[in-house]
C-alpha cells in the first residue's frame, strides 16, 4: 500500500487539548525557530531543563567536525538531574514499579532511588576504586538493581557499558575488551516464564580468557540459583550493599565526559562501541519524553525494552527519570502465563503510555487477538513503537483494539547512535499515517536526500540522513575515531559538507510524510534487534566446513526479518546427505559466537556465491533468491552468471 492512500487519523481532541505541543502550528513554530536560530534554539531549552552545577561556554562547537561538542564547558551530573533534583517535589513519587516475571511487585520512590543509587556508588567507588572514566560492563536481568548500576555509574562518573542478557560469552568478552572494563556487574540470573534462567556462569566463560582488565565482578541475587564462586574477584552485591552509606557526593562532570558505551552492529564484523554524552543526551532523553510520550506527573509509563538496548537506556532508565516520571520495568515477557499478560498490567497500573515494538505487537495479535478484551485498557492516552517498520495489519489492531481508537500511535524513528527519537509523531499535535514515522521533532534536522544532497522527489526513495548536529548524537566510536566518521559521515553531503546517514532508506510523500523503508546497508534487523550480516557471517564461518558463506535478511511475518544464509562448503562431500545436520551445527556456532537472537531462519548449501569481477558478493540477489523472487536485474556482470540458477535450484530444492 503506498503512503498516499494510507487513511489519516487525527490526535484525540481533549487529549490534544492538554497536550505539551497542541497542534501542528505550535510544531511549525518550534520549527520556524530552529531553523531561524539553532544554537539560540537549543540553548533556551538547555537552560531550561537542565539543573546545571555551573553554565556551559558554547551551546555547538563545530570546530572539529563531525567530532562536535554540545554545551562545553557546563557541569552537571545526570543522577542529579534524573533523581536529585525531584526530592523537594517527588520524594515520595514512584520512580520504578518493578514486575517480576512470576508477579512479584516493588515500588521504588524517588527517594528509595537516591539511597540505592548512593549506596550503590559508593560500593563501586570505595570497595572497587572505580573512578570517573573507568568502565564498567553490566550483564544484567530486568531489575531494579540494573538501573540502580547504570546511575550508580553516572553517579561517579565511571562510563556504562550495558551488553545484552542474549549475547553469548564470546560476545561479552569481545565488548569487555573493547572497552577495558575494570569491573562486571551481573546477577545469578532471573526468571523466564516461570523458569530460572542464569547470567552469572556466562560472565565466569568470558572471563575464562584474556580479560585481565576486569579486576572485580559483583553479582546481585536473583533467582537465588547455585553458582561458582571465584574468592577475590566476585563480591556478592547483597552482603556488601547495606555497609555503604546512603550518601555519595555526584562527580562534577562535563557536558562532554562519556556517559555511557553501548555496542551495536553495523557493516563489518566488529560491533561498535556508541559513545554518548552526558549534557547533549539527558536534554534529549528528557524533552522527548515530554514531548513524543507527553508524560504528565500522575502518569504511569511502560516501555517493554531491555536495558541491554539504547530504547532500555534512554526510555525505560533516563528519559523517565530526569522527566520525573514513574517508569515500569518488567522482567518477564508479554506472553507468559498468557498474551494476556501485558494488557493485565496496563490495568493494574492504570498505564497511561506503553511503548513497545512492532514484533511483540505482531505477536500479541496473533497469539492473543481478544485478550485485550478482557482488561480495561482506559487509562492509555499514547501507543509507541520503535526498531522496526509497522505492518499495517499490526498497527490497525493496536490502534483499534488496544487503544480504543482513542490514543495516537507514536512510530518513533530513532537509533543506537542518535540517543533519543529523531522522527516522530507528537501525540497531541501530528496526523499520523499508519506505518509513518511522520515529521522530525522539532529541532532535529532530518532529509532524505541523493548522496549529493540533493532532495529527493515524492516517492523517491533517498538516504534519510540528519543534516545538522544535535544533542544526543553519537560523539564518536570508542577507540576507533577514523571509523566514526567513516560509518557515518562519509555517505552524504549536504552544500558540500559531510552529514550524518543513519544507514536506513526513506521516502517522502506528497505532504511532506516521511516513512522508512529499512536499512540501505548490510544490517539486518530481527525482531528489532540489529544484527550485522558480516558478524553473522564471521561466525558462521568457524565452522570447520564452511568455505564461504553470505547472510541476507528475509522477510518475516513476526519478525520483520529473518536470516538466510548462503553457505559454500570446503568439500561438497562434507553434508552430503546431513544438511539438517549441518545447519544445527551453524546455529550452534552462531549461538557461541553471538548469542541466540543471531541464529538462522534457513541455512542453504549453495555451490558457489554470486560475485563481481572484482569479487564482491551480489546480496541484491541473493536477497532476490531467498524471497523467491524472479531475477530482474542484470547478472552479466557476474563472474559466473550460470551461479545464479544453480543457487536457485539448491533454495528451492
Ligand atoms: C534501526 C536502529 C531505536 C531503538 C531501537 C533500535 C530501525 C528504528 C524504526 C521505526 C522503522 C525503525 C532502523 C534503524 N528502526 N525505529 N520507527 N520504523 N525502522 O535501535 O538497534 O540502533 O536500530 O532500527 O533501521 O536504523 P538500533
Amino acid at each position: 500500500m503506498s503512503v498516499e492512500s494510507r487513511p489519516i487519523y487525527y490526535p484525540n481532541k481533549a487529549f490534544a487539548k492538554e497536550a505539551r505541543i497542541k497542534n501542528m502550528c505550535e510544531y511549525h513554530d518550534l520549527m520556524d525557530w530552529a531553523k531561524e536560530d539553532y544554537e539560540g534554539y537549543w540553548d533556551h531549552w538547555a537552560k531550561e531543563k537542565i539543573d546545571w552545577f555551573e553554565p556551559y561556554e558554547t551551546v555547538l562547537d563545530e570546530s572539529n567536525a563531525p567530532f562536535y561538542k554540545w554545551f562545553n564547558g557546563g557541569k552537571l551530573n545526570v543522577t542529579h538531574q534524573c533523581i536529585d533534583r525531584h526530592l523537594d517535589v517527588r520524594k515520595n513519587k514512584a520512580a520504578i514499579i518493578f514486575e517480576g516475571d512470576r508477579g512479584d511487585k516493588q515500588i521504588i520512590t524517588y527517594l528509595e532511588l537516591y539511597r540505592n543509587v548512593n549506596r550503590f556508588a559508593n560500593l563501586l567507588k570505595n570497595e572497587f576504586n572505580v573512578k570517573k572514566g573507568d568502565r564498567v560492563v553490566l550483564y544484567m536481568p530486568m531489575i531494579p538493581e540494573a538501573a540502580y548500576a547504570m546511575l550508580a555509574c553516572a553517579r561517579i562518573g565511571a562510563i556504562h557499558s550495558v551488553v545484552f542478557g542474549g549475547f553469548s560469552a564470546e560476545a561479552l568478552r569481545d565488548r569487555i575488551l573493547d572497552a577495558e572494563a575494570k569491573v562486571v556487574i551481573t546477577a545469578d540470573g532471573a526468571f523466564r516464564k516461570g523458569k530460572p534462567y542464569m547470567l552469572k556462569p556466562v560472565v565466569d566463560t568470558a572471563l575464562e580468557e584474556g580479560c585481565d582488565c576486569v579486576e572485580k565482578v559483583l553479582v546481585v541475587q536473583r533467582n537465588m540459583e547455585d553458582v561458582v564462586w571465584i574468592e577475590g574477584r566476585d563480591y556478592s552485591y547483597n552482603e556488601l550493599i547495606d555497609l555503604e552509606k546512603d550518601l555519595c557526593e555526584p562527580e562534577v562532570m562535563d557536558s562532554e565526559d562519556p556517559l555511557f558505551l553501548l555496542y551495536t552492529s553495523g557493516s563489518t564484523g566488529k560491533p561498535k562501541g556508541v559513545q554518548h554524552s552526558q549534557a547533549g543526551y539527558i536534554l534529549w532523553a528528557q524533552m522527548t519524553m515530554e514531548w513524543v510520550f507527553d508524560v504528565k506527573e500522575n502518569d504511569t509509563y511502560w516501555c517493554t525494552a531491555d536495558i541491554g538496548w539504547i530504547t532500555g537506556h534512554t526510555y525505560i532508565v533516563y528519559g523517565p527519570l530526569a522527566a520525573g516520571a514513574t517508569t515500569v520495568m518488567f522482567e518477564g515477557v508479554p506472553t507468559y502465563p498468557d498474551a494476556g499478560r501485558a494488557w493485565k498490567m496496563v490495568e493494574e497500573y492504570k498505564i497511561n503510555q506503553f511503548y513497545t515494538a512492532p514484533t511483540a505487537i505482531r505477536v500479541l495479535h496473533k497469539m492473543g487477538e481478544h485478550e485485550p478484551e478482557k482488561y480495561d485498557l482506559s487509562s492509555l492516552k499514547v501507543l509507541g513503537t520503535v526498531g522496526e517498520p509497522i505492518d499495517p495489519p499490526a498497527w490497525k489492531w493496536y490502534y483499534e483494539k488496544i487503544g480504543g481508537g482513542r490514543c495516537s500511535i507514536v512510530d518513533t524513528w530513532w537509533q543506537t547512535e542518535t540517543g533519543g527519537h529523531m522522527i516522530s509523531p507528537l501525540p497531541g499535535a501530528t496526523p499520523i499515517k499508519p506505518g509513518c514515522a511522520t515529521f522530525p521533532l522539532p529541532g532535529i534536522m532530518a532529509e532524505v536526500i541523493e548522496r549529493d544532497g540533493t532532495p529527493v522527489e515524492p516517492g523517491e526513495q533517498g538516504l534519510l540522513c540528519i543534516t545538522k548536529p544535535w544533542p544526543s548524537m553519537i560523539r564518536t566510536i570508542w577507540n576507533d575515531p577514523d571509523r566514526f566518521v567513516k560509518s557515518y559521515f562519509g555517505d552524504a553531503k549536504k552544500d558540500g559538507q559531510p552529514v550524518y546517514f543513519s544507514g536506513d532508506g526513506a521516502v517522502i510523500d506528497e505532504d511532506g510524510y516521511i516513512t522508512i523503508t529499512g536499512r540501505v546497508d548490510d544490517v539486518i534487523n530481527v525482531s528489532g534487534h540489529r544484527l550485522g550480516t558480516a558478524e553473522v557471517e564471521a561466525a558462521i564461518k568457524k565452522h570447520p566446513h564452511v568455505a564461504e558463506v553470505a547472510v541476507v535478511g528475509k522477510p518475516d511475518d513476526i519478525k520483520g526479518e529473518s536470516i538466510f544464509a548462503f553457505v559454500v562448503l570446503k568439500n561438497a562431500e562434507d553434508t552430503f546427505g546431513e544438511e539438517a545436520e549441518l545447519v544445527k551445527e551453524i546455529n550452534q556456532v552462531i549461538a557461541t559466537e553471538i548469542g541466540n537472537i543471531a541464529k538462522c531462519d534457513t541455512i542453504k548449501v549453495v555451490p558457489g556465491l554470486p560475485k563481481t569481477r572484482s569479487g564482491k558478493v551480489m546480496r541484491r540477489i541473493l536477497r532476490a533468491i531467498a524471497k523467491g523472487e524472479e531475477i530482474k536485474q542484470d547478472i552479466s556482470t557476474l563472474e559466473d552468471p550460470s551461479i545464479v540458477a544453480k543457487i536457485q535450484t539448491c533454495v528451492i530444492g
